[in-house]
């Protein structure tokens, strides 16, 4: 359990708060390049940590990304004018750049006083099918970290962003518990379930194909520059030869799922304290498609996932869609690994408290991404250097292998000791 206090310094991502000024010292994807198609398209507003901002696409495909109100008077820049290098605000037309110079402010027309002026824009990157931004103080801007699906052929990589109305560390706990997948996702972990019989899912792309029937892992933890790793370890039938998981903790929101044939790459971004931003990556050596996630994931539904918002759509007020006909062959009467995740997530509430629940071992990995957070919370506050911040990830992994009696979990990704703080 944690404390109210430790509860609310990890889940408050505001300005001015311990947890927001964590997470204002790292880069954060704001949307997908997907959600601004093509030069001088629509506008789109972004809520992060907790404030208001627009992301635009410029005449050149320059991404833009600013405070959301107009640095005149205040009127919204996601009703703005994108056109000829810039957004124009709708009320006295003044208009910006990317970069965030003032190129025209009509209704006092000196020049000298538009290039006095500098509007509030931060900096941008465009990588992997992702826009990410830097929204921290100017002085400590790290430098940007590199995952390894910003290396794949786009052809094999598909980007997905769902909002979820909760608190993102409840996603997260999601991510770093392995004991949940052989049980909340049943049908694909352990199909056979029904008659106490199991054969391996065979879907390649399926990151709960589990390799093996055991319900109790066995986790070890380590730490690293980034975060930690820990592994689950499954029985097999082959007392010799259990089966590992292996899953980093990214601070101060990633992780990496293994599918047999793909990684999922999965980021919880707070748009504030209650909602939150989940972006999916998958890639590996083979192509894949955008549907086949989607249908994976249980989201070609609209009672789920809205396509054009990325919102995750179900709610209490249709009970999820849970379908307690269907429970006689399906665990949960849900549909797909996202649905299952994001459906527990909210009913957790929308900021769970933590200080009236009840650990087990297996809860082990959740309790170190909390310790790991409070940490860097904590040196954060003291301007330190919180795990991960600037580090190049992109040796950084995930795996599902057998391992034999004797063998170290950690030689399974060497690369994960090699991440080291620069
Ligand atoms: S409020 Fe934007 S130009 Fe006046
Ligand atoms: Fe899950």
């Amino acid at each position: 359990m944690l404390t109210h206090q430790d509860n609310d310094m990890l889940c408050h991502v505001g300005p001015g708060t311990p947890g927001g000024t964590l997470m204002r010292r790292f880069w954060h994807p704001v949307c997908t390049s997907a959600q601004l198609p093509h030069p001088d398209c629509a506008p789109l507003r972004v809520r992060l940590l907790g404030e208001d901002y627009v992301a635009f696409r410029d005449t050149h495909g320059q991404v833009g990304f600013m405070e959301e109100l107009c640095m005149h008077r205040g009127a919204s820049l996601a009703l703005g004018r994108v056109e000829e290098g810039g957004i124009r605000c709708l009320y006295h037309g003044w208009k910006f750049n990317a970069s965030g110079a003032v190129m025209e402010t009509p209704n006092h027309a000196d020049p000298k006083y538009a290039a006095r002026m500098k509007a509030p824009a931060f900096p941008v990157r465009e990588e992997g099918g992702i826009i990410w931004a830097y929204v921290g103080p100017r002085e400590l801007q790290p430098a940007f970290s590199r995952y390894a699906f910003m290396d794949a052929e786009p052809a094999h990589r598909v980007v997905l962003r769902i909002n979820v109305a909760c608190n993102y560390l409840q996603l997260v706990e999601g991510g770093e518990d392995s004991s949940h997948v052989g049980v909340l996702h049943t049908n694909m972990a352990r199909p056979g379930w029904k008659d106490n019989e199991f054969s391996r899912n065979p879907d390649v792309v399926n990151p709960a194909a589990l390799a093996s029937n055991d319900l109790e892992p066995a986790l070890k933890i380590e730490e690293t520059a980034f975060g930690f790793q820990y592994v689950a370890l499954r029985k097999t039938d082959d007392p010799r030869i259990r089966n590992a998981r292996v899953v980093p903790f990214i601070v101060p929101y990633g992780r990496i799922i293994p599918a047999p044939e793909f990684l999922f790459t999965v980021l919880e971004v707070p748009e504030d304290d209650t909602h939150t931003s989940t972006y999916i990556v998958v890639h590996g050596n083979a192509p894949v498609t955008e549907e086949t996630i989607i249908g994976l994931l249980g989201l070609n539904d609209q009672r789920y996932y809205d396509r054009k918002n990325c919102a995750f759509t179900a709610s209490w007020a249709d009970s999820f869609g849970q379908n307690r006909e269907l429970m006689r062959e399906s665990w949960t009467g849900l549909r797909g690994v996202e649905v299952e995740d994001a459906t527990i997530a909210l009913s957790q509430g929308p900021l769970y408290d933590r200080s009236r629940e009840h650990l087990v071992p297996a809860d082990q990995a959740v309790v170190r991404v909390r310790r790991v957070l409070l940490e860097s919370v904590r040196r954060a506050m003291q301007n330190q250097q919180p795990a991960a911040l600037g580090l190049d990830l992109s040796g950084v992994g995930a795996c599902d292998s057998q391992l034999e009696e004797g063998a170290a979990w950690q030689d399974l990704l060497p690369s994960h000791r090699r991440t080291e703080a620069a």
